[in-house]
């Protein structure tokens, strides 16, 4: 990505909104753009990292990372790993069985995927620069 912005945050529930925020305001001043699907793809696997792995542990951390092409967003969110893997829940799993945050990525990004990380994971989505 020829431009790309990083910052990490404390592994806390409440450093998702801080997160959020840190993307929005990328795409914001980037013009016209997908910034409300960035925003919730973020805030998705923020919270997964949070959540779901070892950066939810005492002096945990996850970094968040926004890179633009020129057609291109993407958002990768870098945990610490542990025992669960990402793992998209069907659509007609139970409503109270949750999991509905990588089901949405992969609704309205272009692509994402996971790569492993030497002590972690990174999760990555791809939105479209300029929504048609
Ligand atoms: N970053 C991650 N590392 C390891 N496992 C993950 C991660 N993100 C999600 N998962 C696993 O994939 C499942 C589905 O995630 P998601 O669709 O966001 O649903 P939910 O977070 O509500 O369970 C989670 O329950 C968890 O087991
Ligand atoms: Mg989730």
């Amino acid at each position: 990505m020829p431009q790309q912005w990083s910052r990490q945050f404390p592994g806390l529930p409440r450093k998702v909104a801080e997160a959020r925020d840190f993307v929005a305001a990328l795409l914001e001043d980037e013009g016209p753009g997908p910034v409300e699907d960035a925003a919730l793809i973020v805030s998705e696997l923020a919270t997964n990292a949070v959540r779901h792995t070892r950066s939810g542990r005492y002096g945990g951390w996850f970094r968040v990372t926004v890179g633009f092409s020129d057609d291109v967003v993407r958002i990768e969110v870098i945990d610490s790993g542990g025992d669960e893997e990402p793992l998209v829940r069907s659509v007609n799993a139970s409503v109270d069985e949750g999991g509905r945050g990588l089901l949405l990525i992969t609704a309205c990004a272009k692509d994402w995927g996971v790569q492993d990380r030497p002590y972690g994971r990174c999760i990555w989505a791809e939105l479209a620069r300029v929504s048609a």
